[in-house]
């Protein structure tokens, strides 16, 4: 109970709950990038991750998170990955 009650961005039911980080730790930050470099260039070219700030990849991986078909950790884990190499 408690684990979903605090941790509400991986137990909402849509793939848009990811309002700001919540990993640091390598581990999640490598299968972050792993996620976006297989997932992320299947319909276009991998994006440079300089492209959006902070704010911007919360709107931009709502949209391309569902697309990609990710679930809402997977979702999280690019997002944090993104935002630790976005330089911003
Ligand atoms: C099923 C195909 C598909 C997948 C998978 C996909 N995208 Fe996209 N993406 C698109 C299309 C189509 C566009 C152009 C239209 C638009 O912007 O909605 C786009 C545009 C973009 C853009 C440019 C628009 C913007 O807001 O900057 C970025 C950045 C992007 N995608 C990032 C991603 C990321 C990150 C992932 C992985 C989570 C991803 N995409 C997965 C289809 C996809």
């Amino acid at each position: 109970m408690g684990a979903c009650t605090v941790l509400m961005v991986s137990c909402g039911p849509k793939s848009t709950a990811v309002t700001g980080p919540k990993y640091t730790a390598s581990e999640q930050l490598v299968q972050g990038k792993t996620i976006f470099e297989n997932s992320c260039s299947r319909c276009h070219k991998l994006p440079d991750p300089a492209k959006h700030d902070d704010q911007g990849w919360i709107k931009t991986l709502s949209r391309m998170a569902p697309k990609a078909k990710l679930n809402d950790e997977q979702h999280q884990m690019v997002y944090d990955y993104l935002i630790s190499v976005n330089k911003k």
